[in-house]
């Protein structure tokens, strides 16, 4: 079994819901695809798989959904489930723990329903076995008595679309990424798709945001619509006790700064991960254990949540010898490149 994800010092950038987060990402959430904002190339495609599965009356192939944490993927679960208007059935890897769980959750389908399994790179190899003939032939073989005499029999499981979403679908096994005939990956939002999201969610819960202070939020939220909404609910504390209770430029810019998320969107952790590369082992190559030891997070989280968006600001690279920092984290944070790296092609 997975071991559950120790809970992150930082919450503007955990991957998982915060305790109150549930009912404000339901309120949230995009509910079809033209609230769906960003993602052109994915959601032009999506529209056109659900369009041709409703007209055949068919169920959507089975999709996977890859990205860094908060860039929607749950989210376009539960939108492809309300185009199809069809029924969806959520869990997630770690919950599987048995095969009759999942069993549970394959015979109570309704005909063209979906089945969203979050983190699926996270399920168990016997329940990962147990779902390939249903991914593929629409059988489930049960198990009636364990031990050398035990008996299965074979049942059929209704037409269904199983969407699977990952961090990362390198975690997942190959046999498992086959079976998915649609896969896509999210990437970061540009700033600004983010401001749409921003304006959106501050009209529903009643914040009042000047456009210059949505950029500002856009710019510095990596990325991500999650720590966008995140951040708009802080900054929204923000202009109600140490203003009027508009969130201008210049309050975003104030308090982005006190929550120490710098013009870039780095945060604290970034920076520590970053100097660390720099400082302590010279700029790299050091390998992704070492710098998870040497700050004390979990090498999981330093890959799911904080490389992607340092790869993608030009910060880091990955070389088959480990992280290197780039000329680039040399200058944001005022160092000199060690005059030996300068002849490192690429990077410099
Ligand atoms: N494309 C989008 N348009 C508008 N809001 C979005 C979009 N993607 C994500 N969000 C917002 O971010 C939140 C987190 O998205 P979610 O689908 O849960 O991400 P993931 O499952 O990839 O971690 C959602 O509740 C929603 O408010
Ligand atoms: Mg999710």
């Amino acid at each position: 079994m997975a071991k559950p994800r120790k809970p992150m010092d930082n919450p503007i950038v955990d991957p998982a819901p915060l305790p109150d987060e549930r009912r404000l990402d339901a309120s949230l959430r995009p509910r079809n695809f033209s609230e769906y904002v960003g993602q052109r190339a994915v959601v032009d495609k999506l529209r056109v798989y659900v369009a041709a599965a409703r007209k055949r009356d068919e169920a959507l192939d089975h999709c996977l959904f890859s990205g860094p944490p908060g860039l929607g993927k749950t989210s376009l679960a539960h939108i492809i489930a309300a185009e199809l208007g069809v029924g969806l059935h959520v869990t997630s890897g770690p919950a599987i723990e048995k095969k009759g769980d999942l069993a549970g959750f394959l015979t109570n389908l309704a005909p063209g329903d979906v089945l969203f399994i979050d983190e699926i790179h996270r399920l168990s190899a016997a329940a990962e076995e147990y779902l390939y003939p249903a991914m593929e032939d629409l059988v489930l073989d049960i198990a009636l008595d364990s031990g050398p005499h035990g008996r299965t029999v074979r049942i059929d499981v209704p037409p269904f679309t199983l969407i699977g979403a990952t961090t990362r679908t390198g975690l997942l096994t190959s046999p498992l990424r086959e079976r998915f005939q649609i896969q896509e990956r999210l990437d970061f939002y540009e700033p600004d798709d983010l401001c749409l999201i921003l304006k959106r969610s501050a009209a529903i819960l009643g914040i009042g945001l000047d456009p210059e202070g949505a950029e500002e939020i856009a710019r510095r939220a990596r990325g991500t619509p999650r720590i966008a909404n995140r951040l708009l609910r802080r900054l929204r504390d923000f202009a109600e006790v140490e203003a009027d209770g508009r969130i201008t430029r210049e309050l975003a810019d104030r308090s982005l700064r006190k929550l120490e998320i710098d013009a870039l969107g780095l945060d604290p952790m970034d920076r520590k991960i970053l100097k660390t590369i720099l400082e302590k082992y010279g700029g790299g190559p050091v390998g992704i254990e070492t710098i998870a030891a040497s700050i004390g997070e979990e090498r999981d989280t330093l890959e799911d949540v904080y490389e992607p968006f340092l790869l993608q600001m030009g910060f880091v690279q990955r070389t088959p010898r480990g992280r290197v920092a780039t000329a680039l984290a040399y200058r944001h944070f005022k160092l000199k490149p060690p005059a030996d790296k300068s002849g490192q092609g690429q990077l410099w």
